[in-house]
């Protein structure tokens, strides 16, 4: 479904190039020209949102690097020098921490989408596992940025996540040693820390390239899960339709975002932080970041260390086989009346896990994340396969332009959506 790009250099430099390297014809085929389903709510501009974050995270880290410290004496001194001393520090920083919040809160809108309408499904599965791929990244990213700043919460987080590779058999304590670079969380642990934060940005820039090229060679999905039959009634052109409606939600995403970083800038982080690493001292409760929380509880709500670390991986490895896991042919949840209601059970249950991480893991906190941890796999695991096999779908609507005007036959001739007049067809259809 590339858009077919009708660019047409003028002038005598922009021919030049065009000739050697066409790339402003690349922009215009996928940014202007790119035929988006005209259907698409605003659950499809998080991809966008995404982008914007991903950016925004690598230049106000860039440039919080040039105040910063990777030494386990001077990086927390050096990050309250840039609260401090350095003009608008604080206000780098505040955007660079909050922002892995909003990045991810933007993911999970987005991949919660992508598990309603069905968007893993053929021929999207590789789109999907990229998608997967980055997020495992941004997972990695986040979980060594909050170690820089060598407070309470990064020393004691570092130690019981680096920890956890020591039950893995024979090769474990190797591996927690290579990690921390010694015997124990230190000077060369944040170092490797600091090294691999930088880096992993670009490696998430570049599986965006490749998730976006998937994307744009089998075409968006759409909140009815049918393709694209005609492209002149199905679709609109990416610029204006797309570029306004994701500029507009970026805004409103961005008014959010202001309302964390300028008025409650940490009340997503740990008070614990702004104490500076103690080896000596354990803090009460070690908890990690709100979007490990799901992850963490089902890590504890294993008897076994090793079980436990299998099941953590293990609930973000079931997502590379979602798009075989789910057995129904139809696509979009919004025709699966039965799919619907697990779903929202399975974001209850998730929302659910996550909170249970915050809790201490005693009592019933722990026979709770047990049985929601069981949910969280047979969701994928038992209900999704069998669903597909059993329940009783919603019928189709014949095409993308029928699910927004209605049946063709209930139109008159010269209603909106039915084939524009040739001439007046914009020049990026057919
Ligand atoms: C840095 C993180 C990411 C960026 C910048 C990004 C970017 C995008 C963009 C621009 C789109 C097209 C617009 C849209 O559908 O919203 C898209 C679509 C998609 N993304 Fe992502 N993405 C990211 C992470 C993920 C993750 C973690 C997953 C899944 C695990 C994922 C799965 C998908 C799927 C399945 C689509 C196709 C949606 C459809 O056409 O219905 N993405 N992504």
């Amino acid at each position: 479904m590339q858009g077919h790009s009708t660019y047409e250099p003028k002038g005598g430099f922009a021919k030049w190039l065009e000739d050697r390297l066409p790339i402003v014809g690349l922009v215009h085929s996928s940014a202007v020209a790119y035929p988006v389903p005209r259907n698409l709510n605003y659950f499809w501009t998080f991809g966008g949102i995404l982008t914007f974050m991903l950016v925004a995270q690598i230049l106000t880290g860039v440039v919080l690097v040039m105040h910063y410290t990777p030494s386990a004496s001077m990086a927390f001194e050096s990050v309250e020098k840039i609260m401090r001393d350095v003009n608008y520090g604080w206000l780098l920083r505040y955007l660079h921490a909050n922002g892995a919040s909003m990045f991810f809160i933007a993911v999970f809108i987005h991949i919660f989408r992508g598990m309603y309408y069905g968007s893993y499904k053929a021929p999207r599965e590789v789109l999907w596992i990229l998608g997967v791929i980055i997020y495992l990244l941004m997972m990695a990213t986040a979980f060594m940025g909050y170690v820089l700043p060598w407070g309470q919460m990064s020393f004691w987080g570092a130690t019981v996540i680096t920890n956890l590779f020591s039950a893995l058999p024979v090769v474990g304590p190797s591996i927690v040693t290579w990690l921390w670079g010694g015997f124990s969380v230190d000077d060369a642990t944040l170092k490797h820390f600091f090294s691999l934060h930088y880096l992993l940005p670009f490696m998430i820039a570049g599986v965006v390239g490749l998730h976006i090229w998937a994307l744009h060679h089998v075409g968006q999905n759409n909140p009815t899960g049918v393709e694209v039959k005609d492209i002149r009634k199905d679709t609109v052109p990416f610029t204006p339709y797309a570029t306004m409606k994701d500029a507009f939600a970026l805004v409103c995403f961005l008014a959010f975002f202001s309302y964390f970083a300028f008025f409650i800038p940490n009340y997503l982080g740990h008070a614990d932080n702004y104490i500076k690493a103690n080896p000596l001292v354990t803090p009460a409760h070690i908890v990690p970041e709100w979007y490990f929380l799901p992850f963490y509880a089902i890590l504890r709500a294993i008897p076994s260390k090793l079980g436990g670390v299998i099941a953590m991986f293990g609930a973000i490895a079931v997502l590379f086989f979602l798009p075989w896991l789910d057995s129904s042919k139809v696509r979009s949840g919004k025709y699966r009346p039965l799919f619907k209601q697990f779903f929202w059970v399975f974001v209850g249950v998730c929302i659910l896990l996550g909170w249970l991480g915050s809790k201490p893991p005693e009592g019933w906190y722990v026979t709770v994340s047990r049985i929601a941890t069981f949910y969280y796999f047979a969701h994928f695991l038992i209900i999704l396969p069998l669903l597909g096999r059993i329940e009783k779908t919603k019928p189709l609507p014949a095409s993308i332009a029928e699910s927004v005007l209605g049946p063709a036959r209930d139109r008159l001739p010269g209603d909106p959506g039915l084939a524009p007049p040739a001439a007046a067809a914009p020049e990026t259809r057919g």
